[in-house]
């Protein structure tokens, strides 16, 4: 009994302290006003993030994943049915919906055809053939702990699929599983820089007997003009050694490559490092007006075909991140719904679609999305934040902070210890495959004999009158100013005329 009343009384001293405390500290108003019974309000706001996202907001409204997409992505994962029961929760009537348009006459399963191979960089000694539509997006090691790469890559290999590196260097995390891998070179060229920071062609030839292609990276969705960030927390030793810098200091890359300010040094970058390393090369970037497409498209003319990057990666203004500022992940970059068919209807004008392959990301982690990406004319669509949930994250948004409960993005070994690599790797792939099969269902019903088969009229938009209306009226295909450009690229095309945003 003695004991109760001192833990008691305990209690009632550390809560007046703590009240005092309050009472005098400079820097909270609601602390100050009300000591100790302002604290609830800091508690209720914590715990509120959780408490909606498990008890109050409904299936369909959570950001950036609601709980509906993010279900159909684990039960892909694990290879569960895939069937609902009395009909669809989706609003096929609200404005805005999205409907692939059916045949009257699906394709029978007996009919369907295997998409023919798509050739990334045909005019490189070493091309690349993507074997699947759907693909990994990049992903550094630094943003994602070793054990989730490991479980990437043995997924990916298992599947067929590729998976990017991400901007932060090679890891044999990468290597793991042995699959096809892209390297990214991010703005602070990790991984490939010397000594002064430059681009060391030693290292790309190096490269190039592990890797399948280059990926120059010019932005990305979540902060276009921001480098990629690497908080101090997560610079482990490591880490820091594949990027060379130094260990627990935040990792900062400049927001632009020093080297790359127009479209010539960007062609020249990329003739550099297909040069030296006799793969594709391609840039990503996030597209808000097609004036850059036409400026490269001008400049391709001028040099010549062979000149132009051999994939370009379009990544949504909505696209995901380890860490990113939220002006710039809320407020920059035009999200995939517009940014794609732009890409698309520049690279057609400029008669360089079938020349530079289009890469699509953002938010495409179902595959009616990807259905859709195809159909505007992507010609390989690829997920982050899909991968992630495949190897169980749960979208608790601490990415940057080191303690993700998953252990997808901590470097904490505790954390990783529920990250089960073989099992996340079987999930990894079961996820890929589930997408790739599923584009080809929705090919068959839609009357198509494969998922390459898809056009833009055969996805239309919900108005909101409730009328539809196709997607090839909404975003009618462009004539071709310059004649369609050859797979093989020949060496230097005539001047041609100027290229014009929306001619
Ligand atoms: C944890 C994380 C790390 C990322 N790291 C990179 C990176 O190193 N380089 C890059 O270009 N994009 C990076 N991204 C962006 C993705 O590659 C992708 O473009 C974007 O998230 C859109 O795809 P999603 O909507 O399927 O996630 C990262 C995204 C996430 C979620």
């Amino acid at each position: 009994m003695a004991l109760l009343w001192m833990v008691f009384g305990g209690l009632i001293v550390a809560a007046l302290g703590l009240a005092l405390y309050d009472y005098f500290q400079p820097r909270h108003t609601v602390l100050r006003n009300f000591p100790l019974i302002g604290r609830g309000r800091y508690l209720l706001e914590e715990l509120g993030v959780y408490l909606r996202q498990y008890l109050y907001l409904n299936d369909r409204e959570e950001m950036p994943f609601n709980r509906m997409t993010r279900s159909r992505v684990y039960r892909a994962a694990k290879a569960l049915p895939d069937v609902v029961g009395f009909g669809s929760q989706h609003d096929l009537q609200r404005a805005g919906a999205i409907v692939l348009v059916n045949a009257p006459f699906a394709v029978l399963e007996e009919e369907r055809q295997k998409p023919p191979p798509m050739v990334i960089g045909p005019g490189c000694a070493r091309p690349m053939a993507p074997a699947h539509i759907f693909n990994i997006s990049a992903m550094s090691f630094g943003a994602l702990s070793g054990a989730a790469i490991r479980a990437l890559s043995s997924g990916a290999a298992q599947a067929g699929i590729w998976l990017n590196t991400g901007e932060g260097g090679l890891s044999p995390h990468h290597l793991h599983g042995g699959a096809e891998l892209i390297f990214q070179i991010g703005t602070a060229k990790y991984g490939v820089r010397d000594e002064r920071g430059q681009l060391d062609p030693q290292r790309i030839k190096q490269l190039a007997q592990t890797v399948r292609a280059f990926e120059i990276k010019l932005s990305q969705g979540a902060k276009p003009g921001k480098g990629g960030i690497l908080p101090a927390a997560k610079v482990t030793a490591e880490i820091a050694a594949i990027r060379g810098i130094p260990q627990g200091q935040s990792s900062i890359s400049p927001n632009r490559h020093e080297d790359i300010a127009n479209v010539d040094e960007l062609l020249d970058m990329i003739n550099r490092v297909r040069d030296v390393g006799g793969l594709p090369v391609g840039c990503k970037l996030v597209l808000s007006e097609d004036h850059f497409l036409f400026e490269l498209a001008e400049a391709i003319h001028r040099r010549g075909l062979a000149s132009a990057p051999d994939f370009m990666t379009i990544d949504g203004g909505d696209g995901g991140t380890g860490a990113a500022p939220e002006a710039l992940a809320d407020y920059v970059g035009l999200p995939l719904l517009g940014a794609l068919p732009m890409a698309v209807n520049a690279l057609m004008v400029s008669g360089l679609k079938e020349r530079i392959r289009l890469i699509a990301s953002g938010k495409l982690v179902t595959s009616e999305r990807v259905a859709w990406a195809i159909a505007m004319g992507a010609d390989f669509a690829q997920s982050a934040r899909g991968f992630m949930f495949a190897l169980g994250c749960i979208q608790s948004l601490r990415c940057h902070t080191d303690r993700c409960p998953t252990g997808v993005t901590t470097h904490n070994r505790h954390r990783q210890r529920g990250l089960v690599e073989e099992d996340k790797a079987r999930r990894v792939a079961n996820y890929a495959t589930h997408i790739n099969q599923e584009l080809d269902m929705l090919a068959h019903s839609c009357g198509l004999r494969h998922a390459r088969e898809f056009r833009r009229e055969h996805i239309c938009h919900i108005q909101l009158t409730g009328r539809s209306l196709s997607m090839a009226e909404l975003w009618p295909y462009p004539p071709a100013v310059y004649p369609a450009a050859p797979d093989q690229a020949p060496e230097g095309s005539e001047p041609r005329p100027r290229l014009r945003s929306g001619s």
